[in-house]
């Protein structure tokens, strides 16, 4: 399966009841294994998570730390791009040419590298004195 076809087969578990838009995604880290998340709600709206987040989380507790490649999924009229706070979520796992996927449902799919996802990032470096 692709990991695009990961993110297409759990997206149907996302819980999304108040957006109606279910998200899926999938991660493959530098071990090969494959991590992955949907969108998880909440009636309290700013408690909701993104299914990015759900899919690092998954990560870092099978224990890896290092994503290779990245794939999400939307019910959308085009590729839905990962908001801004996932995009600094991945960018701490993931180098800057790591391939992110972007889909539809409907079959569309575009590629971006993380670094031009999120160009000027506040990284380590950033800390170090
Ligand atoms: N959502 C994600 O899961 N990932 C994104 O990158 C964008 C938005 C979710 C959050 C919310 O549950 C729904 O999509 C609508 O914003």
């Amino acid at each position: 399966m692709t990991l695009v076809d990961e993110a297409r087969a759990i997206r149907e578990r996302a819980y999304a009841p108040y957006s109606n838009f279910k998200v899926g995604a999938a991660i493959r880290a530098a071990s090969g294994r494959v991590y992955l998340g949907v969108n998880v709600e909440n009636v309290a709206y700013p408690e909701g998570t993104c299914a990015e987040a759900g899919a690092i989380a998954a990560m870092v507790a099978g224990g890896d730390t290092e994503i290779a490649e990245v794939a999400i999924i939307a019910d959308a009229p085009v590729p839905l791009t990962p908001c801004g706070g996932c995009r600094q979520k991945l960018a701490e796992f993931a180098a800057a040419d790591v391939p992110v996927t972007m889909a539809t449902v409907g079959g569309e799919a575009e590629v971006m590298q993380v670094a031009d996802l999120l160009p000027g990032a506040f990284g380590r470096a950033h800390m170090e004195a």
